[in-house]
Order: structure tokens, then C-alpha cells, then sequence
């Protein structure tokens, strides 16, 4: 196998003198003497692609990653030949290329200063048992250099000094070190110099990421087939190269509907009704929010998609009917494996239609999963796609289910040494048919996305949710996703932490993991701590194999139920701000968590972090990670900061003891932040909310802070239907504005705020809204700074005495 420093020497392996150069708009084209030909194209000033063929010519472009709608075009686009090099200039970047050996080098615009260099640059190895190439690329690794993202690597945040693999894989009870696990995610993030780039390396093929292991000095990537073709995005704030790398590869097509983002209750099974129902209702008599409920694979007619076992449910239409009266939304599991079964219609569909998988000798392609033998769609054909979607109809349509979970996807096969399919085993791929060796990674991607659009279609006026366990750079797109089958122990919950804020690094922030542990039973404190970081997880679920106990909140004792019951509680207060962050995701790419590097990266101190994040733009978290704990030490990032839970203030910049016992976690406010609040309820829309409370933090100095909002479901907020307020924030040390702006055709059910304001140095003399005078008495206070005001105000001008 090709590695950076063991090159089998087999003949032409690296490119030679360009002798040609051809400009064709925005494609650069450089050949080389020995028929290396490397296509540069600028995609945007800031995001160059590399391509390169060692035969001259290039295949059928073709990416499952990058989205039609990825944004084109640049403000400058330079190229010049000196003696040695070409070198290309846009409006950020310079990319040099080398005339003797097509070697690159890339350097900001601005100040030149270098960002990333190829070492050998582009090589290759021709693979005598498949054909085709073994391709390479190896860069400098620079001084002080730290590398993040890759998806849902379960090591240390920063991946300097390790060497990763991507090959989808179901990874029962997986552990810090495993690799690779459940999805492939071929982007990863530089940081150096304070300067952050990234390199998306569009291949599906088994692909291998090498960050300064082998040699301390070198980085580099390479797959087992297909092109060297990689994206290189520039920041220089890593923000941007993660909003780029979004933009690239898709922002989720709609928004979720609200209830996604709240509590999901899972179990591998919930059955009969009776026991679905006896967990829904104590969830209500025990006023733990909770918006849905999970039927995992017993739900079928012996693990038979699309079937329903009639002796545990035998209406399910009414039993999901009467869920949903109780505000409980049905999410149920459909897995790729198709029993093979002649009186079976899934089967006999799949097989008249010839929509199953083959060997590459023609046989169907057979593997054990939950059904026993079972034939696989090949989803990477359109056809089989639209056939997959259509089967949703009467699941959705008829019987109600609000959410469908895609497992097993990778895809997974029992019993094998490999754990899936053979490499031998045929796909359409679009249209550009191919072997596993390609298809493998981006096979769970095209079942989510068949899956996607068939309950787009049959959920309609209404949005879609789905989720995933496997997946490929783009997957976002489409769905939801967790990170598979984790174990219930102190260093999982570690694990989990790292995952969804890798995930949220690497452009898919839907993300959470199997709340408690899937394997094993936790402690009622480690399943105490695990909500509380999900509570911060973009996607909330508690779920497990149920072999060794229940986890529900009410499994462990009293203490627990309460304490997990406030935290619920406190998610469903910060809907609005969670689904504010969505919407900023969704419209521009931006994250929702962010690790502390990707907050502050220019302090050195946040590049080895792992624990602290930020969640939306202004709520600092960080779990607690060990048993027994009344606090712990944590990294607050620069700035001012509130306790939320006593208020008061911290400058940040150090590390600092937080208490936080067993009914606490380490929360933090950013000082200015205008914090919307929900009241409680027990379910997302269960009444409407008449008034929304406005936490505010006082700052000396300016804060921006949004609010979104719409119908919570439905699409209206596409065609202009939605409310979006810019709260701007002034504070003076005898004064505190607030201006507000609005933009949207929403009208929201409330009518007023609560404004609660925190840590105003000063006695409230006089209060103006919208420059009229307001006599201190007429003011709804209790006393504790706070007032009722009209939700369309402009301006509340508060004076100190
Ligand atoms: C897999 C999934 C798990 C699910 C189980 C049964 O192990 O990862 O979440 O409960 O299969 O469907």
C-alpha cells in the first residue's frame, strides 16, 4: 500500500516539466511531459479544485458530494508564467504551480503569507489488481500546525500526529480508538499562523488522511482508486472555511420542523402498543417534555420493511393517531436489507424490476442482517431511488409516522469478516457504474436521500425528517444523523462530545449521540450528564439496545428524574434560540456548535481543547465529563461571560473552576447576548406562546443578537412568511439601548416581550421606548429589572440615575 515514504518504485509515478498550458475561463489546464495533465479550476476566490489525470484526459465529472447549488464566481482571476512557475492570483489567494513538477503552493492574497505547500505534491501507483491508480498527495505540514474535522472520528479533537482511514463501518461498541467507524467525511481543517484552510478530497473510494504521523513535517491523503481530485478552501477564519465547505457540499435543503429539535425518546423495541403507550403517557404524567417516540426494527412483520407485525400493533394508524393527539410524533426504522422472501412485495418489486444489488459475475448480492438472507436496492441507480421513495406512501401518508430512521446503511452485513459487501459487487453510480470499491461510501448517502424525498414528497405540506447512520460529505443535505451504536461509560460520554462537535467542524451540525449509551447501562449520573450535554446537541435523543435495563428518565431514581426532567425542561426554553441558529445554518452554513478553536482561533490556548463549545453564537457549555464531580476546571475563551445559573460575571481568557454538582452543568452567557425564551411545555406547539421572555446580559459595549421564527413547520418561510428581529445592544455605563430590527411577513402569536435584564451596573432612573417617555410605575416591573414591552418596539432607551 502506498504510504509517504515507502514508494514501490513501479515506473512513472509523479508528474514531469508542464510543456503546455491551456486558460478556459475559469479552468486552468497544465500538461506535463509524461501525460500528468492537472485541471485548476476557481471555483470562488477563495476555494480552488484540484484534478489530476496521469493519462492526459479526464473522466466524467461526476461528485455525489457537491451541491448544484454551490455558489460560483470570483472578483479576480490572474494568470501569469514566470521562469519557473504559473502562478494564478484571485482576490485571496496565489497559488503557484510549479513548471518542473506541477508542484503547488497557495498563499494569501493579502499579506503572502505562505498557507499551504505541496511536498512531493501529486504521485501515484498504478494498481495492478483493479486498475486504474492508487493516487497521492502529500503536503508540508507547518510549524505549529493543528488539523481538525473528518466527521465523526471518535479521537482527540485535534488530529496532528494520527492517520485516519474512511470506509464506512457499523462499529458496534467502538471505542476512542477505532477507525473507521460509521461514515466518511474526506474534509479535514489546517490551522496555522492563525490562518485556517481546508481540503475537502472528493473521493469515494477508501481514503486515508495522514496528519504529521508518519512524518513530522508532512500531511498528506490518498485513496484506492478514482481521481486526486480536492478542493482547497481558504479563511482565513475557520468559520468561513467550514461555511465554504458547506456551501460546496449543501446546507440541509428546509429547515427541520421544531418538534425535531426537541426530546426524542428511543429504545431498540418499544413493543407491543401497550408498552409504546405506557412510556408516552408517563412521560406526561411525569410533565418530562418530550416530542417523539422511536418504533425500532420489532415493529415489523420479522424485520420486513414497510410491514407491521399485527400481533404488537395491530391499527397503527390509530395508535399513531392517538400519539400524535398526545403531541408525540412516530419515528420509525427502515433498513436497507430486503429479506428474500418470494411472498414478500418489497422483494418481489425489487426483484421484477432488477432494483437489487449484483455481483460482478451476476448473482445477486446475498448477506445476513436483522430478516436473515437479505438483497440490497442499489440506491446509486435514479430508478431505484424513485421506487425506494415511493414506498413511504402509505407509511406516511396513511398511517401518519412523522420521522423515518435509516440504519444499517454503511451497508452492514453480518457474519462476514468485512462486515459488508464484497468489493466485487456491481453499482450504477449515476450513471458511471463502478464497483464497491467506489460506491461503498456513499451508498448509506444515496438510501437517506431516496428516503429524504420520499417522505418530502408524502409528508407534504408538512417538512421531512430523517435520520442516519452512515454517511458522506453532502448527507447534510438530506438528513439528520447519530453516531451509531456507543457503550454506556464515562469515556463514551467524552467520545460523544468530540463527535458532535467534529460533525458540526465538518459540515453536518444535525447531530447527536445515543443518549445514556446503545451498549451497557449507565449510572443514573452518567445518564444525569449525558442529558445535560445533549441538551446542547443539535439532535436530543436517549437511546439503547434495552439488553441491560430501561433508560428513561424515570429508570433511575427520583433525584434523576427531576434533574433530567429541569434540563429537558431548559431545551425547550431555548428553542428559539436553537432554532434561530438552525435557520443561520441553514441560510449561510454556519455551525451550530463550535468548538473552542473555531471560536477564538487565534488564541493558541483553544488549539488542544476538546471539552468546551459553544453553542449558537453565545451560550459557552462544557459538560462534565467524570463521576462524582461538584465542578471542574474549563477554558473560558476571551471576553465576559455570566454564570447562567447565578450570574455572575467572568472575564475569560484562562482556565477557571466552575462548580457545577450533580443538578448543574458549567454554563456561560457571552456578555451583551439577548437570549429568547420559551416558557415550558411539554411539547413544541402545545399552546400557543403569548409572550416571549428576552434574557438580556448587559454589556459596556455593542452585542448583535437575532430571533427567528415562523410557522414552525411547512414552507411557508421560503416565500417571505417568516419573522427575523436583530436585536442591537448598547450599553454605557449609565445607560442601555436596545434597538430592534425587523424583517419578514410572520406574525408571531405573541404579542409582547418580557425583557429580564442581567447585571446592569446602575438604578433605573427613566425608560424610554421609542423615544416616549414610560413613567417608571406604569412599567410592569417584579422588581428584579424586569418589563413587559411591545414586541415591535424600535428602540428601549434605559437611563441610570
Ligand atoms: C443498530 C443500530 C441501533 C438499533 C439496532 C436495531 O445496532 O445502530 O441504533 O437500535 O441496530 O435496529
Amino acid at each position: 500500500m502506498i504510504i509517504n515514504t515507502d514508494l514501490e518504485q513501479k515506473g512513472n509515478q509523479f508528474p514531469r516539466q508542464i510543456i503546455k498550458y491551456k486558460k478556459d475561463v475559469d479552468v486552468l489546464s497544465f500538461f506535463a511531459e509524461n501525460d500528468v495533465a492537472l485541471q485548476v479550476t476557481v471555483v470562488r476566490d477563495s476555494v480552488l479544485r484540484f484534478r489530476y489525470a496521469t493519462t492526459g484526459t479526464f473522466d466524467k465529472d461526476f461528485s455525489y458530494a457537491i451541491t448544484k447549488y454551490a455558489s460560483r464566481g470570483y472578483n479576480k482571476l490572474e494568470i501569469v508564467e514566470h521562469e519557473n512557475a504559473y502562478q494564478i492570483t484571485t482576490s485571496k489567494l496565489i497559488c503557484n504551480i510549479n513548471k518542473d513538477d506541477l508542484r503547488v503552493s497557495i498563499f494569501d492574497a493579502q499579506d503572502k503569507a505562505l498557507i499551504s505547500q505541496d511536498e512531493i505534491g501529486f504521485h501515484w501507483e498504478e494498481s495492478y489488481e483493479h486498475g486504474g491508480n492508487i493516487v497521492k498527495m502529500s503536503k508540508m505540514s507547518n510549524e505549529g500546525e493543528s488539523y481538525y474535522g473528518l466527521g465523526d472520528k471518535s479521537d482527540h479533537l485535534n488530529l496532528k500526529g494520527k492517520r485516519f482511514q474512511n470506509w464506512a463501518t457499523d462499529s458496534y461498541a467502538y471505542g476512542k480508538e477505532t477507525d473507521p467507524i460509521y461514515k466518511a467525511i474526506p474534509f479535514f481543517i489546517g490551522l496555522h499562523h492563525k490562518k485556517a484552510y481546508g481540503i475537502f478530497f472528493d473521493n469515494s473510494f477508501r481514503s486515508f488522511f495522514d496528519f504529521a504521523q508518519e512524518k513530522r513535517n508532512v500531511t498528506s491523503f490518498w485513496a484506492h482508486g478514482g481521481e486526486m481530485n480536492y478542493y482547497f478552501i481558504y479563511g482565513p477564519e475557520m468559520n468561513d472555511v467550514i461555511e465554504s465547505y458547506t456551501d460546496l457540499t449543501g446546507k440541509p435543503h428546509s429547515l427541520p420542523p421544531l418538534w425535531a429539535l426537541g426530546f426524542h425518546q428511543c429504545k431498540w423495541s418499544y413493543y407491543p402498543e401497550s408498552k409504546v403507550k405506557e412510556v408516552t403517557s408517563t412521560f406526561r404524567k411525569l410533565k418530562i417534555p418530550c416530542d417523539a417516540i422511536y418504533l425500532d426494527i420489532d415493529y415489523m412483520e420479522g424485520f420486513r420493511c414497510f410491514t407491521w407485525n399485527k400481533d404488537y400493533f395491530p391499527d397503527p394508524k390509530r395508535m399513531v393517531k392517538e400519539l400524535a393527539d398526545d403531541g408525540f410524533k412516530t419515528v420509525a426504522i427502515i433498513d436497507p436489507g430486503i429479506k428474500v422472501d418470494k411472498d414478500y412485495w418489497v422483494f418481489q418489486e425489487g426483484l421484477k424490476n432488477d432494483y437489487f444489488c449484483r455481483r460482478a459475475d451476476g448473482p445477486y448480492m446475498k448477506g445476513k442482517v436483522w430478516p436473515g438472507e437479505c438483497y440490497f436496492p442499489d440506491y446509486t441507480k435514479p430508478e431505484v431511488r424513485d421506487w425506494w421513495s415511493g414506498l413511504f406512501k402509505e407509511l406516511i401518508e396513511e398511517i401518519g409516522v412523522k420521522g423515518v430512521w435509516n440504519d444499517m446503511n454503511e451497508p452492514a452485513v453480518m457474519e462476514v469478516p468485512n462486515k459488508t459487501f464484497p468489493d466485487d459487487v456491481r453499482h450504477d453510480y449515476d450513471g458511471n457504474p463502478c464497483s464497491h470499491r467506489k460506491a461503498h461510501n456513499i451508498y448509506g448517502m444515496q438510501m437517506a436521500r431516496a428516503t429524504y424525498h420520499g417522505l418530502k414528497k408524502f409528508c407534504y405540506p408538512k417538512r421531512p425528517f430523517v435520520i442516519t447512520r452512515s454517511a458522506y460529505s453532502g448527507t447534510q443535505r438530506y438528513t439528520s444523523t447519530w453516531t451509531g451504536d456507543n457503550v454506556a461509560t464515562w469515556e463514551h460520554l467524552w467520545i460523544a462530545n468530540i463527535q458532535v462537535q467534529r460533525m458540526a467542524m465538518s459540515g453536518y451540525s444535525f447531530a447527536g449521540s445515543d443518549i445514556g449509551g446503545f451498549a451497557e447501562q449507565p449510572s443514573g449520573e452518567l445518564f444525569t450528564r449525558w442529558i445535560q450535554l445533549g441538551v446542547f446537541h443539535p439532535f436530543f435523543r436517549v437511546h439503547s439496545s434495552g439488553d441491560h435495563g430501561s433508560q428513561e428518565p424515570w429508570s433511575f431514581d427520583e433525584d434523576v428524574t427531576d434533574i433530567v426532567r429541569k434540563f429537558i425542561e431548559l431545551r425547550y426554553q431555548l428553542l428559539p434560540y436553537l432554532y434561530t441558529a438552525f435557520w443561520n445554518y441553514v441560510d449561510h452554513g454556519a455551525p451550530l456548535l463550535k468548538s473552542l478553536v473555531l471560536y477564538d482561533q487565534a488564541d493558541s490556548q483553544t488549539h488542544y481543547r476538546t471539552d468546551e463549545f459553544v453553542f449558537g453564537e453565545q451560550i459557552l457549555v462544557c459538560p462534565i465529563l467524570e463521576p462524582n464531580a461538584k465542578g471542574r476546571r474549563m477554558y473560558v475563551p476571551k471576553g465576559k461571560w455570566y454564570n447562567y445559573w447565578t450570574k455572575e460575571r467572568v472575564k475569560g481568557g484562562k482556565e477557571m473552576w466552575v462548580e457545577a454538582d450533580i443538578d448543574r452543568m458549567p454554563i456561560f452567557i457571552k456578555e451583551g447576548a439577548i437570549i429568547p425564551v420559551y416558557p415550558v411545555m411539554q411539547y413544541v406547539d402545545e399552546k400557543p406562546i403569548d409572550e416571549l421572555t428576552l434574557s438580556i446580559f448587559y454589556k459596556e459595549g455593542r452585542e448583535d443578537s437575532q430571533l427567528f421564527d415562523d410557522a414552525h413547520d411547512g414552507y411557508d418561510y421560503i416565500k417571505g412568511r417568516y419573522s427575523l428581529r436583530t436585536f442591537k445592544l448598547t450599553g454605557r455605563p449609565n445607560e442601555l439601548i436596545i434597538q430592534q430590527h425587523k424583517e419578514g411577513k410572520y406574525i408571531t402569536t405573541y404579542e409582547t416581550f418580557m425583557l429580564n435584564i442581567h447585571g446592569l451596573p446602575f438604578k433605573i432612573k427613566e425608560i424610554q421606548i421609542d423615544n416616549m417617555k414610560i413613567p417608571l410605575e406604569s412599567i410592569k416591573t417584579n422588581g428584579k429589572n424586569s418589563m413587559v414591552v411591545d414586541k415591535n418596539f424600535n428602540e428601549v432607551h434605559i437611563i441610570g440615575e
